[in-house]
C-alpha cells in the first residue's frame, strides 16, 4: 500500500455485532465483546500507517432505545475498554477525543471518558475519535447554538458564520473531513454519522459483521479507497 493513496480520515460505523452473536448462538453482549477484539487491531494498525484520524462510532443517541440489559452491556464493556485499553493506546501516542454528548453518560463512563480525553490530550499521534451518545443532527444543533451565542453577545457578525466556522464548532474541530467511510454488515446508511464531516466522503459498505472485519478487511476497504476516483465535483482532464 502506497501511503499517497491513504486516507487522511477513516469513519467506522462498526455494525454487526447483534447478528454476530446470533449466528454464533451467543447473548448479544458476547457479540458486542467480539467487537471490541476487532477494534483493536483497526487502531492499531491505522496508527502503524500513519492515518491523520479515526472515528469510531460506538453508540447514538438512539442506541438508548435498546433494551436496558443490553445497553447495560454496553455501558459495562465500554468502562471496561477505557480501563483496560488507556495506558497502551497513551504509550502508542493516540489521542482520544469523545464524540458526543458526555453529559448524558452515566457518571462513571463520564468520569473515563474525561479522564482519557485529559491524559491523551499531549499526544500527537492518530487522533482517535470515538463517537459515544452521539448523534450527527444533536451535533450540528450544538454546532448553531455556540455560534448563535458568540452572535449575541457581539463577538461575531452574521456573516461570520462560514462553513468553515461551523466546522470549528463541532467535535471533530480541527480534523480534515472524512475521506473514507467504512460500513460492516452490509447496512446501506449512515445512521446520523458525522452529517457535516462526510460531505465528499468515499463510501464502503463490506458484508462482514464487525466482530468479523479483520486486518485483511481493512487493507481491502483501504486498496479499493485508493483507486476510487475522487473528483469533488470538478472535471479531470
Ligand atoms: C453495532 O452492532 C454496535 C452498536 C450499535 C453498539 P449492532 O448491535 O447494531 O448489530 P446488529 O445490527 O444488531 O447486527
Ligand atoms: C449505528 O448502528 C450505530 C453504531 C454502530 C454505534 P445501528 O445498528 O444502531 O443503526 P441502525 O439502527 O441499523 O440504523
Ligand atoms: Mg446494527
Amino acid at each position: 500500500m502506497t501511503k499517497t493513496t491513504l486516507p487522511r480520515h477513516v469513519a467506522v460505523i462498526m455494525d454487526g455485532n447483534g447478528r454476530w452473536a446470533k449466528q454464533h448462538k451467543l447473548q448479544i453482549a458476547l457479540g458486542h465483546r467480539q467487537g471490541v477484539e476487532a477494534l483493536r487491531a483497526i487502531i492499531r494498525e491505522s496508527s502503524d500507517l500513519g492515518i491523520e484520524a479515526l472515528s469510531l462510532y460506538a453508540f447514538s443517541t438512539e442506541n438508548w432505545r435498546r433494551s436496558p440489559q443490553e445497553v447495560e452491556a454496553l455501558m459495562g464493556l465500554l468502562l471496561e475498554y477505557f480501563t483496560s485499553e488507556i495506558d497502551e493506546l497513551d504509550e502508542n501516542n493516540v489521542r482520544i477525543r469523545i464524540l458526543g454528548d458526555k453529559d448524558g453518560m452515566p457518571p462513571k463512563q463520564r468520569a473515563a471518558l474525561v479522564s482519557a480525553e485529559e491524559r491523551t490530550k499531549g499526544n500527537t499521534g492518530l487522533n482517535l475519535n470515538i463517537a459515544i451518545n452521539y448523534g450527527g443532527r444533536a451535533e450540528l444543533a450544538r454546532a448553531a447554538r455556540a455560534l448563535a451565542e458568540k452572535a449575541v453577545k457581539g463577538e461575531i457578525r452574521p456573516e461570520d458564520i462560514t462553513e468553515d466556522a461551523l466546522s470549528r464548532e463541532l467535535y471533530t474541530a480541527g480534523q480534515p473531513d472524512v475521506d473514507l467511510l467504512i460500513r460492516t454488515s452490509g447496512e446501506m446508511r449512515l445512521s446520523n454519522f458525522l452529517l457535516f464531516q462526510c460531505a465528499y466522503a468515499e463510501f464502503m459498505f463490506p458484508s462482514v459483521l464487525w466482530p468479523d472485519f479483520d486486518l485483511n478487511e481493512y487493507h481491502k476497504a483501504l486498496e479499493a479507497f485508493g483507486s476510487r476516483d475522487r473528483r469533488f465535483g470538478g472535471r479531470k482532464a
